[in-house]
């Protein structure tokens, strides 16, 4: 039985077949419209979610299966204090496939652990989104051609942002991926990120605190919130919410073929105007969202659909 904790629990081949399928879905999703029939998946959300949840329910719904799950910790047994690992023991006995979102770092990992079915981790507080990972990936992989030899900026929160953290250590596996981390101080990628991952890599890397500086050579802009949630004090979000603003002026100053992704939600780091600048995809990527989902279930259910 296969779990998704983390990007890594894929090889640079499985993820390349992952893409590969999702692309396949995308072009011939009749053939997938009943893969999954008679299998559930069951969303156990315990932080607020939409296209994470309902990604993941519409690519079940998509291959013919079914879903249940609850969607915060309120309207689950954890309100009456019950573990998550007691809780993903009974949801073994419902259903065959689980994704869970939790604020605690490591919480899917200790779900995995007791758990009867595959398990995905829907995001563990500010550590790893490795779903989102997938999407990113086969937005970058569809709309550039290519994982590898790409500038990539990182900009905002690179603190908090598990996105940022599981997207770089996905990236650094393609040959010629070089980081722009665009930052405040305050927010600059953990220090683990920076040591054990980048430098123990020798991956090429800056951290820069203007956008304008950097946005000139990118290849790809990952722009992400400042993630109140995960703030000790609302003071310092206020301080920090709007520290980077990506409007036209900016857009005027990067390459004709940049493009810019957002896992999404947007708060105030995207004007709306740059949604109608051909370069902002992120609105395609939330849709890529749901085809590496599905290629995703089917992976780690082993069903394979004759082509
Ligand atoms: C991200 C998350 O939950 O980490 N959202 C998502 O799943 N698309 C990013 C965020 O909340 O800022």
């Amino acid at each position: 039985m296969r779990h998704l904790m983390s990007p890594l629990d894929l090889s640079v081949e499985e993820l390349d077949e992952l893409l590969k399928l999702a692309g396949d879905i995308e072009k011939h999703p009749e053939k997938y419209a009943h893969a999954c029939e008679g299998k559930k998946l069951a969303t156990c959300f315990y932080e607020p979610s939409t296209r994470t949840r309902l990604s993941f329910e519409a690519a079940m719904l998509n291959l013919g299966g079914s879903v249940l799950g609850f969607h915060s910790a309120d309207s689950s047994s954890a309100a009456k204090g019950e573990s998550v690992s007691d809780t993903i023991r009974v949801i073994s006995c419902y259903a065959d496939i689980c994704a869970i979102r939790h604020p605690k770092e490591g919480a899917a990992l200790v779900a995995s652990q007791k758990s009867g079915i595959p398990v995905i981790n829907a995001g563990d507080g500010g550590h790893q989104h490795p779903t989102q990972t997938l999407t990113d990936l086969l937005t970058i992989y569809n709309l550039k051609g290519r994982c590898d030899h790409l500038k990539i900026g990182l900009c905002g929160d690179l603190k908090f942002g598990r996105t940022v953290h599981s997207l770089i250590n996905a990236l650094i596996r393609y040959p010629g991926i070089e980081f722009v981390l665009v930052s405040p101080e305050e927010l600059r990628v953990p220090s683990y990120i920076r040591t054990d991952v980048l430098e123990a890599n020798d991956i090429p890397f800056c951290e820069m605190e203007k956008l304008e500086d950097a946005i000139g050579d990118l290849d790809i802009l990952y722009m992400t919130r400042v993630q109140r949630e995960r703030f000790f004090n609302e003071e310092d979000y206020v301080r920090m919410k709007d520290f980077y603003i990506l409007d036209n002026k900016k857009m005027a100053l990067a390459k004709e073929d940049m493009l810019v992704l957002h896992p999404l939600p947007r708060v105030n780091e995207i004007a709306i105007e740059v949604d109608d600048d051909p370069r902002a995809v992120y609105f395609k990527q939330a849709q890529y969202g749901v085809y590496v989902r599905m290629a995703l279930i089917l992976t780690l259910l082993g069903i394979k659909v004759d082509s």
